[in-house]
């Protein structure tokens, strides 16, 4: 049986009534549509963990700070319904843009501390527009459990503050980044790559295990970054963000491994900004 695809939130709310009262798990895996493998991945993980799964799709304008990066992003639904056929989930909520900010919305979610760093800077309210689509779909589908990827790691922290702090009761699970057999962690904007950027893409999360690898054994990070910034535009990078050790609970900068940490890197190849971590055991 194929899925409903509901966009309206009576429809879902009948739905999830339904499922509430026969007191069934609800998973969430929020999704901006464009599906690859990792976001399937996070499907999996919410049907082995879940009665009842819901797949949102909804390029949320909230969250570009790039009118080019919103008019450009992939809108693939019907080819997205395919791709979840074979995952059995029981409805794929594709809500009418009035459904999440209707005609006078003036609420925004706004975070302190977690989004100071790394992508906080560079894309002003970027994760206010994610806080508050979160919190409307968290709200909306009434959901249990939710499934983000740890390739947006700062994100997963930020929506999982944000549902602790306002108390919305649902457990956020982290899933592991899905990678391509190169280490490419999968992502909606590869499809942007040229083979050629594809070549130069590939040589990040080798340069990050290397790193991390070194780190684990005790180097300083100051050293290890400089000689990974020059091993990745010696590769092909044309601009490097960031390239920073973090404590992987707090996103406070380490100088060292010394607890658990996530190395995270964020570049520019073939005119594509690519952002990827990779966990760090400690020294
Ligand atoms: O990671 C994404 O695709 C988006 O940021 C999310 C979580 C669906 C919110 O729009």
């Amino acid at each position: 049986m194929t899925a409903p695809i509901l966009s309206k939130l009576s429809e879902l709310r009948t739905l999830t009534r339904d499922w509430q009262r026969k007191e069934e798990v609800i998973g969430v895996v929020p999704t901006m549509g464009a599906l690859h493998q990792g976001h399937l991945s996070l499907v999996e993980a919410a049907k082995s963990g879940c009665d009842r799964v819901i797949v949102t799709i909804f390029v949320n304008p909230k969250q570009f700070n790039n009118p080019e990066d919103l008019a450009n992003y992939p809108r693939t639904e019907l080819e997205d319904a395919q791709k979840l056929l074979p995952y059995k989930v029981d409805a794929i909520y594709v809500p009418d843009p009035d459904e999440i900010y209707p005609q006078g919305f003036s609420t925004t979610v706004t975070l302190g501390g977690l989004t100071d760093v790394m992508e906080g800077p560079f894309r002003p309210r970027h994760f206010e527009g994610v806080a508050t689509v979160v919190a409307k779909l968290f709200l909306q589908t009434q959901a249990d459990r939710a499934y983000f990827g740890e390739k947006d790691y700062q994100q997963l922290l930020v929506v999982r503050r944000m549902a602790r702090d306002l108390d919305i009761p649902i457990e956020v699970i982290g899933c592991p980044t899905v990678r391509e057999p190169s280490g490419l962690a999968m992502s909606s904007r590869n499809l942007r790559l040229s083979q050629e950027g594809l070549a130069i893409a590939a040589h990040k999360h080798a340069i990050m295990k290397r790193t991390a690898a070194k780190l684990s054994a005790g180097h300083d990070f100051a050293e290890l970054a400089e000689q990974a910034k020059i091993d990745l535009i010696r590769a092909g990078f044309t601009e490097i963000e960031y390239f920073d050790l973090r404590c992987a609970e707090t996103l406070e900068a380490l100088t060292k491994a010394s607890r658990p940490a996530r190395l995270f890197v964020t570049a520019w190849a073939d005119g594509v900004r690519l952002i990827d971590n990779i966990a760090v055991d400690p020294a």
